[in-house]
């Protein structure tokens, strides 16, 4: 059933929405394309995302400090970075229904039928001619202030990073690190992409998970292969399938204006937006920036972004190698990664197989009858004490059979089940949601026994 991958996206948003893990934004007023909102269990697991990436990246680290930037700042730090002039798309516009394409999805043929009129391809939707080719900024753009003039237009930040290129300095005073050492940052960054989709894979709201890692110029090429390394390995950590990833190198052609060297971390999607139609899509980019971003903003500033050596007394640019994570392209292949159908001798189940770490709701507590009184009362106090310590469900409603179903639907790794025996001896059964095994420990070890399993 699962081998046809159409199939599957269709299966896991209509999990999303039924579960509340993704909404369609605004969707009472008919939606706002490819807009998402993120309900009770989605925001636990973009939330468990972030926390996984912000202790692994920066508090477990030495060398690695955080930030939170502006997501509207001096229009021209857009300048500067080089997103005015270059984070472009080449556009085609109808002359007659005036709907814009991406000049290469034209020639690809991936707006349907290539239709063609003396030798030149026409609009796919009405066959009217199209404008020459005219090269279109992602930047968000808007206003601040009450006069809608280029004096007072603004652009929403379109990566993160540039947040923290700008407080290099301020990072150095404040906190004097010596290279190498990193900055990140985790926020929303906006893009007015041409062709969003697939669920929360392209959207133009998202957020990014950005480090900056600072190193000497000669050491560049050392930093770029750790951190290749290290950002696979948190994926697999993670309990991501080391057959849904892989390491994708960019060719030079390939490469942003900024970058020297770039390799993705790619997912196996279930969909295909690569003109071989292969459904290996870019989860996170790791590239080599070299000196690029602190040049041009000591160019366009006038103020010193160099770094000082102590110990060579030498002032140097440092070049910077930089992973950045969608946070909703994560989630998605998180999920993708999770998701199973199987046979068990209760009958099918659908289970997200999501690492504990990661699961929206840690535990549930169910007592298994709910017309008696006194299993009802044992249960929720116990509900209540673990409810304390992880993100817990208590549920009542059904047959036991159908309660467990429910939270293997939403990867609930642990069910403690309250029983008659739990009235005499104080114990409860706890089921686990892989291997669907039950084990009885005392009522006062539950916080402890989920604790130690949630590392
Ligand atoms: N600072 C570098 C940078 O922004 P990028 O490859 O354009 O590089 C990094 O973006 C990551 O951000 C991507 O790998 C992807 O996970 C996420 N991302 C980029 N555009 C996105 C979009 N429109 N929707 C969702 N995620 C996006």
């Amino acid at each position: 059933m699962l081998n046809d991958k159409t199939l599957l996206m269709d299966k896991l948003v209509s999990l999303c929405k039924r579960r509340g893990f993704v909404f369609p934004d605004s969707e009472i007023y008919g939606g706002l394309a490819n807009t998402w909102d993120f309900g009770p269990l989605g925001v636990e697991l973009k939330n468990n995302i972030k926390k996984a990436w912000w202790q692994r990246m920066v508090q477990k680290r030495e060398e690695v400090v955080g930030i939170d930037t502006a997501i509207i700042m001096n229009p021209k730090i857009w300048e500067a970075s080089g997103h005015l002039q270059n984070f472009t798309e080449p556009l085609q516009e109808c002359k007659s229904c005036h709907t814009r394409f991406r000049q290469d999805y034209l020639e690809e043929g991936k707006y349907g039928k290539i239709i063609k009129k003396d030798g030149k391809i026409r609009c796919p939707l009405c066959g009217g001619e199209l404008a020459p080719a005219k090269q279109f900024n992602l930047l968000v753009k808007s206003f601040l202030g009450p006069v809608e003039d280029t004096a007072h237009q603004v652009f929403l930040r379109g990566e993160t990073a540039q947040g923290i290129f700008v407080n290099f300095k301020n990072i150095l005073n404040s906190s004097r690190k010596k290279i190498p050492f990193g900055i990140a940052q985790i926020g929303k960054s906006f893009r007015n992409e041409i062709t969003p989709g697939n669920f929360i894979f392209r959207t133009r709201e998202f957020e990014q998970m950005e480090l900056e890692y600072f190193v000497s110029p000669q050491e560049d090429e050392k930093w770029y292969h750790y951190w290749l390394k290290e950002r696979l390995q948190w994926y697999l950590d993670l309990g991501m399938k080391k057959v849904n990833i892989r390491l994708h190198p960019h060719s030079k052609e390939d490469l942003a204006h900024y970058a020297k060297a770039c390799a993705d971390v790619e997912y196996n999607f279930p969909f295909a937006l690569s003109p071989k139609g292969e459904g290996w899509n870019e989860l996170e980019g790791i590239a080599n920036r070299t000196d690029y971003d602190l040049k041009r903003h000591q160019q366009y500033s006038g103020q010193d972004m160099t770094y000082f050596d102590e110990e060579t007394k030498k002032k140097y640019f440092p070049f910077v190698i930089e992973p950045s994570a969608g946070v909703e392209r994560t989630m998605l292949a998180f999920l993708l990664n999770a998701y199973s159908e199987e046979d068990t001798p209760q009958g099918p189940r659908v289970v997200l197989h999501l690492h504990p770490l990661l699961a929206p709701i840690k535990v549930a507590v169910l007592p298994l009858l709910k017309n008696n009184k006194e299993l009802v009362t044992l249960a929720h106090k116990i509900f209540r004490v673990l409810q304390q310590h992880f993100p817990a469900d208590y549920d009542i409603v059904g047959s036991i059979g159908r309660r467990y179903r429910r939270q293997d639907e939403v990867g609930t790794p642990w069910c403690v089940t309250v029983d008659h025996q739990s009235l005499e001896d104080k114990t409860v059964t706890i089921r686990d949601r892989d291997t669907m095994k039950q084990v009885r420990i005392k009522i006062n070890n539950t916080t402890d026994w989920i604790e130690e399993r949630l590392h």
